[in-house]
């Protein structure tokens, strides 16, 4: 694997607003039990060495980083008064953008009633992927939460005062490129991507990564949150609201970069195209504002709002300046305009994505699958004998 790196300073009912709807199932091709012992089973596929690697640390917040897959400069980008990781990823890594992501990692967690994940939780010694960990607030929390599993952390970017500064023995961060080659020489049981939209080029590539390198009967978890045409609802809003001109532009800024921001990733035809099985997608639909009467559901419109109004220029700024038609100004003042309107509309949502995949069986190594059909048998002769 490539470059570890260490954050350095401690650091979230049943009416229309939070259901939980199971939109799509796909029927899973197998119905195999796992083998005690299954997760040390190695894919030969994946015979990367990923040891030795180098880092160099410049005073000017240059970080040079050697691995055997890759060589990357980590200099941060500063722009219009925030601070991005790299030329390309529109997002900031600034200390504004990690506090952002902390209270979205709240509003994740209320939103599942305090659990981490959709997917099957991890049944004693495991291997967890998190990509694009962001400050790493899930993967710190899988490590609290599952002891027995390690729990890998990765990003392009570093979130120095993330909460990675617990250190966990088994949390580890690494500074990886997810649409490079992945080199990981042991499989996963669960790779969780979460609030990813517009980080890759091809999502298909990245899902097709996440299949060879998790083991058999292993999952995978993508979650949104992204407020876009589909997902977020303002009834009060007009059509040429600030908030609606700002996010039309948005849009049309995003298309004309080669990072797609819509939801086609989130569909399950994405997953079952690289041969996942059993997909399920979860449609959470949540309250943007303290609209809600019911006090949960208001305390969670409150973080859901205070998100939302910080995203609006952390999503816009740099591809709106980008397009050469806006100035910094210029987004913030229509930024702040559309905060204003959003702040007192009523009736306001967001639909949050989860969708979950497994790797078939039949995707075991052979011997495995030999295990199993002979398992099966003696299981079914125990059964007839009974009879
Ligand atoms: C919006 S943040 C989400 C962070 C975290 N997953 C969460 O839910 O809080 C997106 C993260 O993806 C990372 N990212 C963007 N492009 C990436 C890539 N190609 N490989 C790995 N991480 C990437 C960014 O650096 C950023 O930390």
């Amino acid at each position: 694997m490539v470059q570890s790196f260490k954050p350095s300073a401690e650091p979230g009912s049943n009416d229309r607003i939070a259901q939980t709807i199971e939109v799509e199932v796909d029927d899973e091709d197998d119905q195999y039990e796992l083998l005690e012992g299954e997760r040390e089973i190695v894919d030969d596929s994946n015979n990367n060495d990923d040891d030795d690697n180098d880092n160099d640390d410049d005073e000017d917040g240059t970080y040079s980083i050697t691995s055997t897959r890759s060589q990357f400069t980590i200099q941060p980008v500063y722009e219009n008064g925030r601070r991005y990781c790299n030329d390309t990823y529109f997002m900031p890594n600034d200390d504004a953008e990690q506090t952002r992501l902390n209270i979205v990692h709240q509003a994740f967690l209320m939103l599942l009633d305090g659990e981490l994940t959709k997917a099957p939780a991890p049944n004693g010694p495991s291997r967890i992927l998190d990509i694009g960990t962001g400050p790493g607030d899930w993967a710190v929390e899988m490590g609290e939460m599952y002891p027995n599993a390690e729990i890998i952390a990765t990003d392009i970017s570093v979130f120095d005062a993330g909460p990675g500064i617990i250190g966990l023995p088994n949390v580890h961060f690494q500074l990886d490129d997810a649409e490079e080659e992945w080199t990981y020489h042991e499989p996963f049981d669960l790779i969780h991507f979460r609030c990813l939209t517009g980080a890759f080029r091809n999502w298909d590539g990245v899902y097709r990564q996440a299949f060879k390198h998790l083991r058999a009967g292993g999952y995978i978890e993508v979650a949104e949150s992204e407020p876009d045409f589909e997902s977020f609802i303002a009834p009060e809003l007009k059509s040429d609201s600030y908030y609606n001109i700002l996010a039309s532009a948005m849009r049309s800024a995003a298309d004309a970069t080669d990072f797609p921001r819509g939801r086609d990733h989130l569909r399950s035809s994405s997953l079952t195209a690289v041969g996942f099985v059993d997909v399920r997608t979860y449609d959470i639909t949540v309250p943007v504002g303290t609209w809600p009467d019911d006090p949960k559901q208001r305390t969670l419109g409150k973080m859901i709002l205070i998100v939302f109004l910080e995203g609006l220029e952390a999503r816009s700024l740099r591809q709106l300046t980008a397009t050469g038609n806006w100035t910094a100004e210029g987004v913030r003042d229509i930024c702040e305009k559309a905060r204003l309107e959003i702040a007192v509309s009523k009736g306001a949502s967001v639909t949050v994505r989860f969708m979950t995949g497994r790797k078939p069986m039949s995707h075991a190594p052979h011997r495995l699958r030999r295990q199993l059909q002979i398992q099966k048998l003696v299981d079914e002769m125990k059964k007839s004998e009974l009879q």
